[in-house]
């Protein structure tokens, strides 16, 4: 069902012309890797100072305040790009282990970040940042890096 999907994606008339023309891929990569540096920075930047190796004297709920509405946009952008990008060659993209690998891990680090920065404002006062943030703030940090080296490697199988 979800190959068929697929199929009748990519024979849309807009993903033909994503797939077929000179500058819409290009263009949209463009779009999408803009956005993935705003979000890969905007969210590495709150990890680093988790972690402690960054901002130490800011309170972690002001930056995470600062700094997660442009993560939020930025992902925004992300998601629609991606989208389009899918769609032009949707069908060799779902049998690609590494786009699969991708999509994982960006849900697994969304959740990830929900689940830790609801409680991110218990370590804005602590001097040393306790084992468990900085591992929290290296983990988030791996998982990132992950999405964009799997992406990466979409097109090398
Ligand atoms: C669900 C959301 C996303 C979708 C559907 C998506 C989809 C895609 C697609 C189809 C490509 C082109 C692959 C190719 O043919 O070479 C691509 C490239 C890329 N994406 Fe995404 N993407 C998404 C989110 C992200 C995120 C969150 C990041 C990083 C934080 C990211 C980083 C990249 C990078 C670095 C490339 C460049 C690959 C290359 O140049 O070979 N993407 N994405």
């Amino acid at each position: 069902v979800l190959f068929s999907w697929c199929q009748w994606l990519e024979n849309t008339s807009w993903a033909t012309a994503i797939r077929e023309g000179l500058w819409q891929f290009p263009l949209l990569e463009t779009i999408h890797l803009l956005s993935m540096i705003l979000l890969v920075a905007a969210t590495a930047a709150l990890d680093l100072r988790l972690a402690g190796f960054a901002l130490r004297r800011q309170p972690v709920s002001q930056l995470a305040g600062r700094l997660l509405p442009t993560a939020l946009a930025a992902f925004g952008i992300n998601l629609v790009t991606g989208f389009f990008l899918f769609a032009s060659e949707a069908t060799s993209l779902y049998v690609n282990r590494f786009f699969f690998i991708k999509l994982v891990l960006i849900v697994v680090a969304v959740l990830f970040h929900f689940v830790v920065y609801r409680k991110a404002a218990r370590w804005d006062d602590v001097a040393a940042m306790p084992a468990g943030a900085k591992l929290t703030g290296c983990f988030s940090l791996i998982l990132w890096i992950g999405v964009v080296a799997a992406a990466r490697w979409i097109a090398y199988v």
